[in-house]
């Protein structure tokens, strides 16, 4: 890694692990291995962060650079020498088991709450967790944040899970998996969370998606037998059993709207597909905060 990290935010305050994380993150920093593309990022992903890091600290020095939650692959991108880089995640589980940076660089809060002065930060990244804000009151409270703390000129670089206009039927998207069409658990995770959702308030409960799944196959055991999957990596979605946390999956014009007209504050500067499977739920907005 070529960053060289300066000047660790110590003496943030913290908050304690919010309460609908509790059978979710935990689990899932657990079962951390189990976790890939498209639920985490790409080398196809990375690109674009590299090259707009690259153009921002080449135009305006070495940035100060937030992580909204502690993405592995985020933490080692090429930063810039003299980067201040921090963290933001509010489930001390997913910091002390994922977080590949110093401790004193994490703040554990809530990232509609976020502990930061006003214009503190440059460049705002965040991997495919804006759908895990409530709507609308969450994603405002959001965006309001997002306002004060980033800068004018600074940077929001989100990879969204953005459900495209033809919603599919959660039942086709079972008969898939169940016929070995779907090849790995996030890609039907994120299949199956954006068919079951009615409406982005409502959102989906991750337990509702268990049942789902468990109801169609029972037996967990033989159908990953049946599959070719390896029986851990079927079991990981057990993560989601008993979870009363939802995801609530915008799709980008919502997002875009939100950000840059009502209530606003950013401009879209970028809109990146990636190519691989799924890859259209799952592209990278890059938004400018408008000078004030
Ligand atoms: C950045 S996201 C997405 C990670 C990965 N792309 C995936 O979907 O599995 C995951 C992290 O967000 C954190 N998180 C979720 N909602 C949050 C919130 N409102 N405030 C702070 N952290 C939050 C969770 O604790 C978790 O560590």
């Amino acid at each position: 890694m070529t960053s060289s990290i300066s000047d660790p935010a110590t003496a943030l305050p913290t908050w304690p692990d919010n309460p609908a994380d509790i059978s979710h993150w935990p689990e899932i920093a657990r079962l951390w291995s189990q976790v890939g593309p498209p639920l985490r990022p790409a080398a196809e992903d990375l690109l674009p962060l590299i090259q707009g890091i690259a153009a921002w600290a080449g135009a305006n020095g070495p940035p100060r650079a937030l992580i909204l939650g502690v993405t592995p692959e985020l933490y080692r991108l090429p930063w810039p020498t003299g980067t201040h880089l921090m963290a933001i995640d509010r489930t001390r589980g997913m910091i002390d088991a994922v977080w590949p940076g110093p401790r004193e660089a994490v703040i554990c809060a809530d990232w509609t709450a976020v502990p930061l002065p006003e214009s503190s930060r440059d460049i705002v990244l965040c991997d495919g967790g804006v759908h895990l804000v409530a709507h609308p009151h969450g994603h405002l409270a959001f965006l309001s944040e997002m306002k004060r703390i980033v800068a004018p000129g600074g940077l929001c670089v989100f990879r969204l899970f953005a459900p495209t206009s033809a919603r599919e039927e959660p039942d086709q998207v079972l008969s898939d998996f169940l016929g070995g069409a779907i090849p790995n658990l996030n890609i039907l995770k994120l299949r199956l969370g954006m068919a079951m959702q009615e409406s982005a308030s409502e959102g989906v409960e991750l337990g509702q998606v268990w049942r789902a799944i468990h109801h169609a196959a029972r037996d967990f055991e033989q159908l990953a037998g049946r599959l070719g999957w390896p029986l851990e990596h079927l079991l990981a979605i057990n993560s989601y059993r008993d979870s009363t946390a939802r995801y609530h999956f915008l799709d980008p014009d919502t997002v875009c709207r939100l950000f840059c007209q009502a209530p606003g504050g950013f401009e879209l500067v970028s809109f990146t597909t990636p190519t691989y499977l799924l890859g259209e739920r799952c592209p990278t907005i890059v938004l400018q905060r408008r000078n004030r």
